[in-house]
């Protein structure tokens, strides 16, 4: 049975507010994707540290994500979506599942270079860039499904061109 209580969370849960915020999220994680790529764009640099430093800081970038997708995956946007709107229960299933699969190529990527030590690194440096560069291409599709799908289920127009 539906009490009250399940009623108000349904109502906050459907807030433009609310789903403004994950926008928000969207927008910051691509601003440290984009930090991270163009920190790679630059030369490969003479000694190791670097390398260990931005594989490092994507290993920060991982546990960020990590509640990201938590938080996706328990704030009830995309099952409200579908509710709304059913035809979208195959989109909102497929986005879903890619998380674990991009939590795990970052882990491949740490694993792989995180601890370069042999000089010089730029090979390992234009392996960080390469593996990143792939990443990032999957993740922006990733988000712009998950919009796609928020966006529709919310027949909302919230500014999410960018
Ligand atoms: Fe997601
Ligand atoms: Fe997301």
């Amino acid at each position: 049975m539906l009490t009250e209580a399940d009623a108000m969370a349904s109502i906050e849960r459907s807030d433009p507010a609310i789903l403004g915020h994950l926008l928000a999220e969207h927008r910051e994680l691509f601003q440290q994707l984009s930090n991270l790529r163009a920190a790679l764009a630059t030369e490969s640099p003479p000694g190791c540290d670097r390398v260990r430093e931005v594989v490092s800081a994507i290993g920060g970038l991982r546990s960020h994500l990590a509640d990201h997708f938590h938080q996706e995956e328990t704030g009830g946007f995309l099952e409200e979506s579908v509710a709304r709107m059913p035809r979208l229960g195959a989109a909102a299933t497929e986005v879903l599942g890619q998380h674990p699969q991009l939590l795990a190529d970052l882990d491949a990527l740490v694993a792989r270079f995180g601890d370069a030590r042999t000089a010089p690194c730029a090979e390992e440096w234009r392996g960080v860039r390469g593996a990143f560069e792939a990443f990032m291409a999957r993740m922006q599709a990733h988000e712009r499904a998950e919009n796609a799908v928020v966006q529709q289920g919310y027949n909302e127009d919230l500014g999410i061109d960018d």
